[in-house]
């Protein structure tokens, strides 16, 4: 059912370590999913399973970038924040976006790499390894998917735009449920369709591909989408935050749009997330 990506997918170097990076990783993440899948149907439940998973997925990528580049600090979702030797380069790691997901045996989820410079994100992979899909971005570069360049798409009514969101989940308050709910009461009558499919990575993604016209979410964590950023700025989308400001990882939240309905969705829901 899985396939593994090998091959190489681009000519820069930075894109190249993170993408080998990524590859190493994700063949114990397909692997470990098959057997989330065995668990599910035999009803044991995968249970600390995927959390293994996870680091396992983080401990390759870290040893492999620090093989790579001795000096540049980490922020990972699991392990947290490593500080380099050289203080204006570090790696934003998300190793398994979209964990409900794999836990309940969905082949959608991703593995999330971005690398950040003195606070701009300029290189990005997201890997989807169960559709062997890589999508990768550099600053200036343009981005891609395995060989094919990226582009948003050239949607501007919104009547017909499929748009991306995540819900809030058990975790969150009662304010940032409530806050979720209206966004989509707002959004729904407006559009073709909003999809929640569980992985923020691949719905950056998919913006940048075209497959989704724009996508938000708060709250949101920087690991989630700093690889997403540099995939939609590059394919020619815009991303700002929930305020309509620059500070995607301060707020937590972020509208990221193909450029031609970000005017439109940011009336719509900067308002709703200022509450
Ligand atoms: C989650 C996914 C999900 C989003 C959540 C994230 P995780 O990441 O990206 O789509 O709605 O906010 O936390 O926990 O699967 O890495
Ligand atoms: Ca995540
Ligand atoms: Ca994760």
């Amino acid at each position: 059912m899985m396939v593994q990506n090998s091959r190489a997918v681009s000519n820069s170097a930075n894109l190249n370590v993170m993408s080998n990076a990524v590859f190493k990783a994700a063949r114990g993440l397909v692997r470990d999913f098959g057997e989330v899948e065995n668990l599910q149907v035999s009803r044991k439940g995968p249970g600390d399973f995927v959390s293994a998973a996870d680091l396992k997925v983080e401990k390759i990528l870290y040893e492999e970038l620090l093989k790579a580049r001795p000096t540049y600090g980490f922020l990972m979702e699991e392990a947290g924040e490593l500080d380099g030797e050289d203080s204006s380069h570090r790696w934003i790691i998300d190793p398994l976006d979209g964990t409900t997901n794999f836990l309940h045996g969905l082949p959608h989820f991703a593995i999330s790499v971005a690398l950040e410079k003195d606070g701009e994100i300029i290189a990005g992979v997201v890997y989807d390894p169960v559709k062997d899909e890589m999508f990768m971005a550099e600053k200036g570069q343009g981005a891609f998917m395995n060989d094919r360049r990226l582009r948003v798409s050239s949607r501007k009514d919104m009547s017909q735009a499929l748009l991306g969101t995540g819900l809030a989940w058990a975790l969150h308050t009662n304010k940032e449920r409530e806050t979720v709910s209206k966004a989509i009461a707002l959004m729904m009558p407006q559009t073709a369709g909003i999809r929640r499919m569980g992985s923020a990575a691949l719905d950056m993604a998919y913006v940048a591909a075209g497959r989704l016209d724009a996508y938000w979410e708060a709250p949101i964590m920087s690991w989630d989408i700093a690889a997403g950023i540099i995939l939609v700025k590059e394919a020619g989308g815009f991303v700002c935050d929930l305020s309509g400001k620059d500070d995607v990882f301060g707020s937590n939240s972020i509208l990221a749009t193909n450029g031609k309905l970000h005017r439109q969705l940011s009336k719509d829901l900067i308002p709703v997330y200022k509450g």
